[in-house]
């Protein structure tokens, strides 16, 4: 039995939006799913026992930060990373790919892997396929990603074109690699905004039979229209029982765009950044809690949400108190209300899609919400 294994439930009668069960190690979670981001070991400010509540059921790490600091030979002493951070349910780690490549002129490439200055210390570090996944070996995620190169956009055909091939010579490496029977590893569609080069990927990946696929090199600059068109070509070639996963989006129009084209997965740091620049997500778009419309409103941040914040009560006038005084605690009570927004939201799209109501939940979604400031 492979360590990571995904069961279709429906797929939505007109549209490519699918209802699933992923299984991990560290038990099963329903999808379409966002996973909260906890690049260091922790999302952001608050604990294992509150992304509980929230009912995460899979959170990000990062192989880049956690091989920096504080090592892999210090999260393999403390018996890997769910020990290390009090977590028992599943973790994704991504490889370190994409963090090296936005470190900029700072890196330099070859076919053996990327040699780059650490953003901490400025020492030179290298990683490689072999590297990353021994990293993330010792660390014990239950969803491994290969070690990939993010195509920055715009890029010319020439330049995608041999940074594929060399992105698939390194998922065959990683593959090699692997040792641990409770881990998958997933491939990472690359090719840029070419669909040939796309479907050379997704063909070439296939035929590794992973147990996942994500679809990488987006959201990284290019208009949203070019963003869903490759998306679609891309999502419709891979197999219908494995997971895929889109990495890095999470604005709500983005997820509801990308579920419907067939996407089960999907993390972001959106909600946690917004959430500490001060700003609420709801159903009606983003709240900036400085504005002064919030001074004298006793009211909850979104009415009828389950999250701490507003099952407590606790007031857009208070919370507004707290960011413009600084304090630690309003930004805490504006992350969990934003990932739980954001869970809420993804279960609620579940449901719809069991329901056959796929497009209906989405043109509801767009009709009420507020796309300035996304
Ligand atoms: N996160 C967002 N995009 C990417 C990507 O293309 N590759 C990797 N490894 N991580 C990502
Ligand atoms: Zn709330």
């Amino acid at each position: 039995m492979p360590a990571i294994t995904y069961e279709l439930v429906h797929r939505d009668e007109k549209t490519g939006a699918r209802a699933g069960i992923i299984h991990t190690p560290h038990g099963s979670f329903e999808t379409p799913i966002f996973m909260p981001v906890g690049t260091q070991a922790s999302v952001k400010g608050i604990s294992p026992d509150e992304l509980k509540e929230l009912h995460a059921g899979i959170i990000l790490s990062n192989t880049y930060h956690l091989f920096l600091r504080p090592g892999m030979d210090l999260v393999r002493e403390a018996g890997g990373l769910h020990k290390f951070m009090h977590w028992d349910r599943g973790i994704l780690t991504d490889s370190g790919g994409f963090q090296v490549f936005s470190l900029g002129p700072l890196r330099k490439i070859t076919e053996e892997g990327v040699t780059f200055r650490s953003h901490i210390d400025g020492s030179k570090q290298f990683l490689s396929p072999e590297v990353s996944i021994a990293v993330q070996t010792a660390l014990g995620s239950d969803i491994v990603m290969a070690f990939d190169e993010c195509v920055p956009y715009p890029a010319d055909f020439e330049y995608t074109k041999n940074s594929l091939a060399r992105t698939l010579r390194w998922a065959e490496r990683c593959k090699n690699a692997m040792t641990r029977e409770d881990q998958g590893l997933f491939g990472i569609v690359q090719g840029g905004m070419y669909q040939e080069l796309r479907h050379e990927s997704v063909d070439r990946l296939i035929e590794m039979d992973l147990p996942g696929y994500s679809i990488g090199g987006l959201s990284v600059g290019e208009p949203k229209e070019m963003m869903y068109e490759v998306l679609s070509y891309t999502a419709e070639r891979l197999p219908s029982n494995k997971p895929r996963y889109l990495m890095g989006v999470g604005t709500p129009d983005c997820l509801v765009e990308s579920v419907e084209r067939g996407i089960d997965m999907f993390d972001c740091v959106f909600p946690t950044r917004v959430a500490r620049n001060g700003m609420a997500m709801t159903w009606t778009g983003r709240l900036v809690m400085k504005n002064k419309a919030f001074e004298h409103d006793h009211t909850v941040l979104e009415d009828g949400c389950g999250c701490y914040a507003c099952r407590n009560g606790y007031t857009r006038a208070y919370i507004r108190h707290l960011v413009r005084a600084g304090e630690i605690f309003g930004l805490r009570l504006l992350t969990l209300h934003n990932l739980w927004f954001l869970q809420d939201y993804m279960r609620k799209m579940r449901k719809a899609i069991l329901e056959d109501r796929f497009t209906e939940f989405k043109n509801d979604f767009f009709r009420n919400y507020d796309m300035r400031g996304k």
